[in-house]
């Protein structure tokens, strides 16, 4: 297949890395700063240790979208705040049959998507893993986890190939409880992007997995109030994550380590986002939940809180505010 990746950054650039290693014609399309790393320096897949390199002749990383127009899949992974803007760009350059996946995380983006793209198939997948861009053409996936890929009529030939990848791929045709259960985890992205710890460090500080907590226990209640429905987080229910997470530290330790394999530097994109002096995705993310909570005329105060502390370091510009555990459990207004 030749598959098109819209957003080249570190997602885009890890699982096209992967695709291309296993086979398919792979467009890059992306911004001048990563086309320069990646010409200088190749584009290098780093998977838990083991090192996939392809020489910088043989990636094809463009910054104009006209390039997709010879694609048969388009995989989106700008940020979410720019799906509408790419979405039409996408239906003015792509034919009739051309799938579009979305890889990003929040759950309005594949809507947003179809929206603009007609009739052509649209896949919501949700990428489990997380990947930093180290610098140097290197992408590097920190924790494990494979895709959740939506069964789409049209969509197999996109499926086969990104089960090639070895990425490992789970097909469901129910994916709307999977982004749910993802917006979930992903609330946390915010607590290492204002924290500046790495993900280990979120698990293994007591003060930190409270604030986790109470972060997700608000939004799971304003989810159930809001009649949606949630998966199961690798085999377990959700609701259990509050109380995992407030268990104390050794056993807390021994049960999220056995949950969850995480490199010592893996960080957030959020993180990543501040760091780079970006909009973060943080509305629609914790600021979701924040919604969901005013339509159905509840508070989300601890979400509300993150969004407020996010915005604040966004406006900054100057990266994390790299609070303390203890500052940032007062913040949010978090005792026990
Ligand atoms: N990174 C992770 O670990 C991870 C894991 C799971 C899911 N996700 C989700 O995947 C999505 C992508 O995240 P990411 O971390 O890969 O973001 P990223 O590194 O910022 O990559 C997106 C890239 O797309 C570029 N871009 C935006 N609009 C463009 C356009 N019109 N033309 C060309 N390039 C454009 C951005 O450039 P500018 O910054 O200059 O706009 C950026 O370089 C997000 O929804 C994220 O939540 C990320």
């Amino acid at each position: 297949m030749h598959i098109g990746i819209f957003g080249a950054g570190s997602i885009g650039c890890f699982v096209g890395g992967r695709l291309q290693v296993a086979g398919e014609t792979i467009t890059l399309v992306g911004r001048d700063r990563l086309r320069g790393e990646i010409e200088e320096h190749g584009l290098i897949v780093s998977d838990f240790g083991e090192r996939l390199t392809m020489s910088g002749g043989e990636v094809r990383y463009v910054t104009g979208p006209a390039a997709l127009a010879d694609c048969d899949a388009v995989l989106v992974c700008v940020k979410s705040a720019q799906t509408a803007e790419v979405a039409e760009q996408l239906d003015g350059i792509v034919g009739p049959d051309v799938v579009v996946a979305s890889l990003q995380n929040g759950v309005r983006n594949p809507a947003t998507l179809r929206e603009a793209l007609g009739s052509r198939p649209v896949v919501a997948t949700i990428v489990e893993f997380n990947v930093v861009s180290k610098g140097e053409g290197v992408f590097q996936r920190g924790t494990d986890g494979g895709l959740i890929v939506e069964e789409v009529d049209g969509a197999g030939a996109l499926i086969a190939a990104l089960q090639r990848s070895g990425l490992g791929v789970k097909v469901t045709a129910d994916i709307a409880p999977e982004q749910w259960t993802k917006l979930l985890v992903n609330l946390n992205n915010a607590v290492v992007a204002l924290t500046d710890a790495p993900t280990p460090v979120l698990m293994s500080d007591g003060t930190l997995r409270r604030v986790i907590a109470a972060i997700i226990e608000e939004a799971a209640g304003v989810l159930e109030a809001a009649g949606i429905r949630v998966a199961k987080l690798r085999g377990l229910p959700v609701s259990w994550m509050p109380r995992i997470l407030r268990l104390p530290d050794a056993i807390a330790r021994l049960v999220l380590r056995a949950q969850m394999k995480a490199d010592p530097d893996a960080r957030s994109s959020m993180w990543e986002d501040l760091h780079r002096g970006r909009t973060t995705e943080v509305d629609f993310l914790n600021g979701e939940i924040v919604h969901l909570a005013e339509k159905h005329g509840l508070q989300a105060p601890v979400n509300a809180a993150i969004v407020r502390l996010i915005r604040d370091a966004e406006a900054t510009g100057t990266g994390s505010p790299a609070l303390t555990p203890t500052a940032l459990a007062a913040a949010l207004g978090i005792t026990n």
